[in-house]
């Protein structure tokens, strides 16, 4: 590789204009995919604050400014998750949404393999159960059938 060839961020390639984009056709997604209804069900009925946030999450996490991190005064996601329960399949139901947005929005392959791991990643950080499904906790509780 010379050295004109610098390895782009994923920031560089969409720019705040193109994440902004992304992060309407994920929500998008979201309202419109019958197997991501149980996790949109989760989010407020305006999505429009969501949008905005997720939109400066992302530019910061894809390499840009750290806008989130400047309102927020962090980044970490297990606070403002915590009220959800957020197992396996609620995690693909997320993924699968942003799997939609960028094919939607025309992600280049590079791009696409660029952010698949991470993304996976991200989302397993998001995880906080084990199971898709609430379970039982209390020892009294005997399941019949
Ligand atoms: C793994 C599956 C995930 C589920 C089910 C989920 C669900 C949610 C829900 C229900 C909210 C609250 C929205 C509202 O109040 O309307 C939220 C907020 C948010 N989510 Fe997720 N999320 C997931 C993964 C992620 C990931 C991977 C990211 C980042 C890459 C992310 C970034 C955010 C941000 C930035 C907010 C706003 C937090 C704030 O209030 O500052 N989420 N999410």
């Amino acid at each position: 590789m010379g050295m004109e060839e610098q390895p782009q961020t994923p920031y560089e390639i969409l720019g705040d204009e193109g994440i902004r984009k992304l992060v309407d056709a994920f929500y998008d997604a979201m309202g419109t995919l019958p197997e991501a209804a149980e996790i949109r069900a989760m989010h407020a009925d305006d999505l429009g604050p969501v949008r905005k946030k997720l939109t400066n999450y992302l530019i910061g996490w894809m390499g840009g400014p750290p806008v989130y991190l400047a309102v927020h005064g962090t980044v970490c996601l297990t606070d403002p998750h915590a009220p959800f329960h957020i197992g396996p399949r609620q995690t693909e139901q997320w993924l699968k949404c942003m799997e939609t947005a960028l094919e939607k929005t025309g992600a280049s392959d590079e791009l696409k393999n660029m952010l698949k791991l991470p993304l996976e990643h991200v989302a397993n950080t998001v995880r906080n159960q084990d199971e898709s499904d609430p379970q039982p906790r209390d020892p009294n509780i005997i399941a019949v059938g």
